[in-house]
């Protein structure tokens, strides 16, 4: 379970990452958006840092960003354990992949929902997480795509035939439904905004979604 902190409350942004760690996150998802990849701004690097500095859970930067290549060397800097970059971004996403797990850390690779499982096949075997998003990034709140679960149970079958290990992320609309459904497609990494930070018992919402 990877709680986004997007949907924290931001002037509280210690204790909600706090009150995730003693919900039982595993992973604290970090969505960073630049306002031209999508249509939103988040945060950056500095407060990657921040957090990093005071807290040791595993931190899953989702970079919505164009350039991710040209923002790398300051994520890899920052404290990240796993940098998932988009393959509709504008950089040489084999080169970057590389450069990522070069500097030791984990690499992820996300696709929207408008672009085919074909457009990934090429970098398969260079990552550590795949990431079909099952909503448009830029927000959270908004509905699963119940469809992407095709994309899952394609990379499942192309990395069991291909005797592959990169974990299957979800992302977008995940509740307790929806992460039973995603699951069972074969997504083993659960990422959830609005239902475990906007849920007034994060642990009780974190532990149905774990056992869901
Ligand atoms: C969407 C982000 C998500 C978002 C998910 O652009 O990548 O990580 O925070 O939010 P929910 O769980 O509310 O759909
Ligand atoms: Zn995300």
């Amino acid at each position: 379970m990877a709680p986004s902190l997007l949907a924290a409350d931001w002037g509280r942004v210690t204790e909600e990452v706090t009150r995730a760690i003693n919900s039982g996150a595993d992973w604290l998802h970090l969505d960073v958006m630049d306002g031209h990849f999508v249509d939103n701004i988040s945060f950056g690097p500095q407060m990657i840092q921040a957090i990093h500095e005071s807290n040791d859970i595993f931190l899953d930067v989702h970079l919505m960003i164009t350039r991710p290549d040209h923002y790398l060397p300051r994520f890899l800097a920052c404290g990240a354990d796993m940098i998932t970059v988009h393959v509709e971004a504008e950089h040489n996403v084999a080169h970057t992949l590389s450069e990522i797990r070069k500097a030791g850390v984990l690499a992820g690779l996300a696709l929207n929902p408008a672009t085919p499982f074909e457009e990934v096949i090429p970098h398969l075997s260079n990552i550590d997480l795949l990431l079909p998003m099952t909503v448009v990034p830029g927000f959270g709140g908004q509905a699963f795509m119940e469809d992407m679960m095709l994309k899952v149970e394609a990379a499942a079958a192309f990395r069991s035939e291909h005797n592959l290990n990169f974990h299957i992320e979800v992302d977008g609309g995940i509740n307790a439904e929806t992460a039973a459904i995603a699951a069972k497609a074969g997504a083993n990494v659960l990422v959830a905004g609005s239902s475990s930070f906007g849920a007034k018992d994060m642990k009780a919402a974190i532990t149905a979604m774990r056992e869901a």
